[in-house]
C-alpha cells in the first residue's frame, strides 16, 4: 500500500475525498449488500424524507494506525447501538448492528492508504449516515432507506488540538427540548445549533455552552460536544440530561476517571453556578476528543481555569490515557479497540 500524500500533521477537521464509500439500500423489507462507490455524489428523489423532514441520522467514529502498524477502530459497537437508537426515535429502519460493524471495517480497509500514520496526531474519521429516500411528500416515515459510510483523514476538531477554548453560556437559543430528539444523533440538532455557535464565534468565543431548555439553569451540551467539569475535591462531573447526546468519549472518560485516576464520577444535573467552583473543565466527543476549557463567560461574569495554552493535569492525564489506548501504547483492558 502506498500511503496517500497528505500533510498528515497539519490536517484540519474537514472533508477530504478518499477512494471509496459504501452504500446499502433498504427496499421491500430488506437491506442490500454493500455497493462500493468511487464517486462522492449521491442521487436522491426530490421528495426524499431526509431532504424535507430531516428523517436522517448519522454517527462519527475514528480509526487509528497503531505503533505496531495495525489499524483499529474505537468502540464501534457503541456507535452501532447508538445509530439504532437514533433511527428508532425518528421511525427509520435501523441499520443492523453487525452489518454496521462490518461496514466500518470494510470502508477503512478500502481506504487504508488514507489512515494517518502513527504519531501524526491525526486519525481516520468514519462517518456513517442513514437517510430516508422514498419520495413521500406527506409527513410520514419513508419506506426506503440508504445507509452510506465514508471516511476522511482528520486532525483536531478545534484548531490547535489540545489547545484550550473559550465558551459562552447561551441563554437565548436552545439546542434541543427535554422530550425531543436532543439525545440522538440527528442532523437537525446540529442545524439548530448553528446560530448559537455563530453568535459565540462572532463575539470572540470558540463555542457555546447551552443551558437546559426547561429551567435555563443546568448545563447541557457544549456546541457539538459533551461537557465535563473537575471539582475542587477532584470529582469528574458531567450533565445528566434528556436532551444531550450520550457521547461515547464521555462514557469512556467516566470509566478512565474512576478506574485509572481514582476519581469519583457524578453524572447529574449541573447548576450553571457550579462552573465558578471547578478547577478544570473540558469538552469531549469523537471529533473533539478532549478539548480543555480555558474560560466560561456567564452573563457578566467569566471564570478562567487556564492561563495561555496550558492544559490542566486532569484533562492531560485523561487525554493521554484515552489516546494511548486508541493508539495501542496503553493497555486496552476494556476491549475498546476493534
Ligand atoms: C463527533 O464528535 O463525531 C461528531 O459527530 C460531532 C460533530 C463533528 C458533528
Amino acid at each position: 500500500m502506498e500511503r496517500a500524500k497528505l500533510d498528515w500533521s497539519n490536517l484540519a477537521f474537514q472533508y477530504v475525498k478518499t477512494d471509496y464509500h459504501l452504500e446499502y439500500y433498504f427496499k421491500d423489507g430488506k437491506w442490500s449488500e454493500a455497493n462500493i462507490v468511487e464517486s462522492d455524489r449521491v442521487e436522491l428523489h426530490i421528495a426524499a424524507t431526509a431532504l424535507h423532514y430531516g428523517q436522517q441520522c448519522f454517527e462519527g467514529l475514528k480509526a487509528f494506525e497503531r505503533a505496531d502498524g495495525r489499524v483499529s477502530v474505537f468502540r464501534v459497537d457503541e456507535n452501532a447501538k447508538r445509530m439504532k437508537r437514533s433511527a428508532e426515535k425518528i421511525l427509520m429502519e435501523p441499520f443492523p448492528e453487525d452489518k454496521f460493524i462490518e461496514a466500518v471495517f470494510k470502508v477503512v480497509q478500502l481506504n487504508r492508504r488514507f489512515v494517518p500514520p502513527y504519531g501524526s496526531g491525526a486519525s481516520l474519521y468514519v462517518r456513517p449516515l442513514l437517510i430516508g429516500t422514498s419520495g413521500v411528500i406527506g409527513v410520514k416515515p419513508s419506506t426506503e432507506y440508504m445507509f452510506l459510510i465514508f471516511v476522511m483523514p482528520v486532525g483536531p476538531y478545534f484548531k490547535g488540538g489540545l489547545k484550550p477554548i473559550r465558551l459562552l453560556v447561551e441563554e437565548e437559543i436552545d439546542r434541543a427540548a427535554p422530550l425531543g430528539v436532543g439525545d440522538v444523533k440527528v442532523g437537525g440538532n446540529y442545524a439548530a445549533g448553528l446560530r448559537a455557535s455563530h453568535k459565540a464565534k462572532s463575539l470572540g468565543y470558540n463555542e457555546v455552552l447551552y443551558l437546559d431548555a426547561k429551567h435555563k439553569k443546568y448545563i447541557d451540551e457544549s456546541g457539538p460536544a459533551n461537557f465535563f467539569g473537575i471539582t475542587q475535591d477532584n470529582k469528574y462531573v458531567t450533565p445528566a440530561s434528556s436532551s444531550i447526546l450520550p457521547s461515547i468519549t464521555n462514557m469512556s472518560l467516566r470509566t478512565l476517571a474512576e478506574d485509572e485516576l481514582g476519581m469519583k464520577v457524578e453524572q447529574r444535573p449541573i447548576d450553571v453556578e457550579e462552573i465558578f467552583d471547578f478547577k478544570e473543565a473540558g469538552c469531549c466527543g469523537t471529533a473533539a476528543v478532549i478539548t480543555p476549557v480555558k474560560s466560561i463567560k456567564y452573563r457578566d461574569r467569566e471564570v478562567t481555569y487556564l492561563q495561555g495554552d496550558e492544559v490542566g493535569p486532569v484533562c492531560r492525564k485523561l487525554y493521554d490515557t484515552l489516546t494511548g489506548i486508541q493508539l495501542g501504547t496503553v493497555e486496552d483492558k476494556y476491549g475498546w479497540n476493534f
